[in-house]
């Protein structure tokens, strides 16, 4: 085998060290991993040993961001309806994280999170787009991002779940990429024998993702022309949010984002601020402390409104960033636990941080827009992250979201107080239609603790 290059690679960038087993390689394993070495970005390793290096940047400060404009239009949210049953919007689902956190072996997507029927995160946001399109009377387009490490493990759970209704030309999928991991000195490292340690490269390129994968050219030929972004771990999230897309088109904005107010000072969240007439979202782990919990005269928070990552693009500005090159967009670091291959040659999984991973964030697309404008709402309605194995944002406080917002729309529909019992709605009454409305007015909803709409028309007993 010819490996010269490969070496010689290696050797400029001070990175042998991953050839240490390399005698102990039979061919198939040589290949993959001279092929890891082949496709290392050197102007990105470059960066990423940069960030290691250089201690964090200097404190900044920043002026408030307040001009935001509150939810609950009805104008906004009609208009928003009929540019989404004229065939205008589609929908990203970004699944591409680890969710280590919520510690679950497998696609996070996939955690059997509502109350009753215990649906997977994506049979959630799938059945979302199929009422969303009943509504609409129109097949709504959705794309899911996914990453090498759960591509395969997401597309085979929609196809044995007969992608939740979905028709199979309104789903797309495509992957992310990953980036090296680099170890305390910003060396490279492996986790195999044969692999370079690396790790899902963030959400921030999703927008290039989609725009390489064929997808945006493809919506765009059908007419498509305003993107909503979603993160696959809020299931609160509207994959069609009606408003949203109202207001985006009314402001003429490139970029909005959909936003809550601070609950308290120590929440992690990144926060919307302004830096002259910039906006931007800047990350709770990368703001200055004081700043974070800086505080106004009459008490109040200085930055009240936070980012959850719930975005409607102009399709044409997708495409512009779509092009941008990989080093243009911000790479963040982060100190993270990683399996490592010990001197000995045998991996070790340490259960402290000891290696650093690096992403790009969706928010830092903010600065290339020509303009940015924000809706803010109640987080009751929008907001319940799934992140962690227990505690805050753990799959016990997402249920009882779901089960409040479940309780407020059934109150909506029915126009009648909601049952004591727990209970879970289907989508449709999320996304109801006027038949639906005109049939539930005043009328309870069934008493089972699944709550479906009965079917409307039963075709006649055939003879
Ligand atoms: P988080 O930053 O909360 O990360 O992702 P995570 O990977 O889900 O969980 P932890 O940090 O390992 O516990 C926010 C959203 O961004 C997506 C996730 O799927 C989630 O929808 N994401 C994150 C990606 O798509 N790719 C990534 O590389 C990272």
């Amino acid at each position: 085998m010819n490996n010269k290059k490969e070496f010689q690679k290696l050797e400029n960038l001070n990175q042998q060290h991953l050839l240490t087993f390399w005698d102990k390689l039979n061919e198939i394993e040589q290949k993959k991993l001279l092929n890891q070495i082949q496709n290392l970005d050197i102007e990105v390793f470059k960066l990423q040993q940069l960030l290691v290096k250089n201690p964090n940047s200097a404190p900044e400060i920043f002026e408030p961001f307040e001009e935001f404009k509150n939810s609950g239009n009805q104008e906004l949210y009609s208009f928003g309806k009929e540019i989404i049953a004229g065939g205008k919007v589609g929908c990203l689902l970004i699944a591409g994280g680890q969710g280590s956190r919520l510690r679950f072996e497998g696609p996070k997507g996939m955690f059997p999170t509502s109350l009753i029927k215990r649906k997977s995160l994506f049979q959630i946001f799938s059945e979302k787009v199929v009422a969303a399109s009943k509504q609409s009377n129109r097949s709504l387009p959705l794309a899911i991002m996914t990453s090498p490490l759960n591509d395969v493990e997401t597309k085979t759970f929609f196809q044995n779940e007969s992608f939740f209704g979905l028709n199979k030309d309104q789903i797309s999928f495509f992957s992310q990429k990953m980036l090296p991991l680099l170890d305390p000195n910003g060396n490279l490292f492996l986790d195999s024998l044969f692999h370079i340690a690396e790790g899902p490269d963030g959400n921030g390129n999703a927008l290039k993702y989609f725009v390489d994968s064929g997808i945006w050219e493809t919506w765009y030929k059908k007419g498509i022309r305003y993107l909503l972004y979603v993160l696959v771990d809020n299931p609160l999230t509207d994959p069609f949010d009606a408003e949203l897309v109202g207001y985006h088109i009314k402001s003429g904005s490139e970029i909005t984002v959909k936003t809550i107010k601070r609950d308290n000072e120590s929440e992690k969240l990144g926060l919307l601020v302004k830096h002259g007439e910039q906006v931007l979202v800047k990350e709770y782990t990368e703001m200055f402390p004081e700043e974070q919990v800086a505080r106004r005269t009459d008490g109040s928070l200085k930055h009240q409104v936070a980012n959850m990552s719930v975005f409607c693009f102009n399709m044409n500005f997708v495409h512009r960033v779509g092009n941008l090159n990989e080093v243009e967009i911000p790479l963040h670091k982060a100190f993270k636990t990683a399996t490592f291959l010990n001197s000995k040659g045998e991996i070790s999984h340490p259960t402290k941080p000891n290696a650093w991973k690096f992403e790009h964030f969706i928010f830092d697309l903010l600065p290339f827009a020509s303009s940015v404008k924000a809706l803010l709402s109640p987080r009751s309605e929008c907001y319940a992250p799934l992140k962690n194995f227990e505690g805050q944002h753990s799959i016990k406080q997402v249920q009882e979201a779901i089960q409040a917002r479940d309780r407020t729309i059934y109150t909506q529909i029915t126009k009648l107080p909601p049952p004591e019992h727990p209970f879970e709605l289907a989508f449709d009454f999320y996304y109801p239609t006027i038949d639906l409305m005109e049939k539930y007015k005043n009328k309870p909803l069934p008493e089972t603790p699944y709550m479906e709409p009965e079917l409307f028309y039963k075709p006649p007993p055939s003879q």
